[in-house]
Order: C-alpha cells, then sequence, then structure tokens
C-alpha cells in the first residue's frame, strides 16, 4: 500500500478540501511558481501523472493536456471545470497500455506523486514516461521531503501525509538518476506555513 487510508484522508482528497488545504499551506502558489518558470503558456503537449484536481491548467490554458488520476472525484472535477477538447482526463492508473493512446510530450509533471509510490511503482512510472518524453523535453517533479535540522511543524506534518514513500534527498535522486541524464534537485523550505519541498528538472 501506498497511500492512508481512513476517513479523514479520504475527506482531505476531495477536491473542493484538497484545494482549500493547498492554498492554506501555499502548495498551490509553490506550484504556481515551477509551472510559470518552467513552462510558457503555449501549445505544448503535457502528461500530468497524479494530477489531482488539473490545477495548473489555471496557469497554462493554451496547452494540449493528458491527466491521469486514480481519485475519480478529482478527475470528475478536472472534467467538469476544465471542460476543453484540448483537454483529456483519465481515471485510471498510468500504465503501459496507456502508452499506444498518447502522443510524444514536452513536459511530464509529477507534482506530488512519487511520495505516493513505492519504488517499484515509481521505477515503473519514470520508466514508461521516459518513452513518451520528446528529445528536448523536461520532466518536472514536487513532494515532500525529510531534511536535518527541520522545521518540528514542517516534519509533524511531512510524517503524516497521506503518501506512505515521503523520502530523503539521497533516496528520491536515486530513484531519478537511473533515468535522466541531467537533474536539478531544490530543496525550498517554506516559513509559512512551515513545510519543506524537493523539486527536480529532469531531463532525457
Ligand atoms: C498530493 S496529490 C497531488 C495532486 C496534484 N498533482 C497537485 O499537485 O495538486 C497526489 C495525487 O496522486 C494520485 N495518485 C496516487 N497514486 C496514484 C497512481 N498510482 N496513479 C495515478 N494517480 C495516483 C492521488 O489520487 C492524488 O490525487
Amino acid at each position: 500500500m501506498s497511500q492512508r487510508i481512513s476517513v479523514l484522508y479520504n475527506l482531505i482528497n476531495s477536491p473542493f478540501v484538497y484545494r482549500l488545504i493547498q492554498k492554506l499551506m501555499s502548495g498551490t502558489s509553490f506550484r504556481k511558481k515551477i509551472v510559470q518558470k518552467n513552462i510558457k503558456n503555449r501549445k505544448f503537449k503535457i502528461l500530468d501523472i497524479g494530477c489531482g484536481p488539473a490545477e495548473i491548467l489555471d496557469y497554462i490554458p493554451k496547452c494540449e493536456y493528458y491527466g491521469y488520476d486514480i481519485d475519480k472525484r478529482s478527475i470528475n472535477y478536472a472534467r467538469k471545470k476544465y471542460s476543453n477538447s484540448n483537454y483529456h482526463f483519465f481515471c485510471k492508473k498510468f500504465n503501459k497500455n496507456e502508452l499506444f493512446r498518447l502522443p510524444k510530450f514536452d513536459f511530464i509533471i509529477l507534482f506530488g506523486i512519487l511520495h505516493h509510490l513505492n519504488n517499484k511503482e515509481a521505477k515503473i512510472i519514470l520508466t514508461l514516461c521516459k518513452k513518451k518524453m520528446k528529445k528536448k523535453s523536461k520532466l518536472l517533479t514536487e513532494d515532500p521531503i525529510l531534511i536535518k535540522n527541520q522545521n518540528m511543524i514542517a516534519r509533524f506534518l511531512i510524517n503524516r501525509d497521506r503518501g506512505l514513500n515521503v523520502r530523503k534527498k539521497k533516496e528520491y535522486l536515486s530513484l531519478l538518476k537511473p533515468h535522466f541524464k541531467y537533474l536539478n534537485a531544490k530543496i525550498t523550505r517554506q516559513l509559512f506555513i512551515p513545510y519543506t519541498w524537493f523539486t527536480v528538472i529532469c531531463k532525457k
């Protein structure tokens, strides 16, 4: 099992509650910055795995978008909110059967998903993603991270995350390194609400 399951975590993952919590925790603005820094609002092809309510579409509406998530409520929410013939939503795991239906991508987004996957699941997804990346494309990851001398509140929150595979820097990198030639990793210590993010920009 890679995610905590309980009534509380189920509630937290409902799209409305999730979006509210992410706004309060500054997760929404943090991801907005990553997207705006790395992706221009053009007709790029974008694959978003573990897309949740697909909020990144607010910042890059011109793209051709393919979002995958196993949570039906999130996908239904995204389908309603972002109804557009250039946007495609799938309520399923991203696996090898999906490859045939998809184009090659300019950007692949893995925001908040690696810490929901065990090493075996992550390896499968990263292998598939690489197959679907254009030559000069980028894969972007963002997850909570455990670090030394971490703010107590950040550590408290991160240790209770729904994803059961929050990792240390070395562990995240050892997942990514076998798949990519270039990795640009960054740890961000958010002051309010205290939280610690790990972002990596990966190129083939
Ligand atoms: C922390 S949320 C991130 C949502 C969104 N990417 C964001 O940044 O707001 C993680 C999402 O991954 C989804 N998820 C977990 N395991 C998955 C899997 N194997 N395949 C697809 N989605 C998955 C969950 O349902 C959840 O919506």
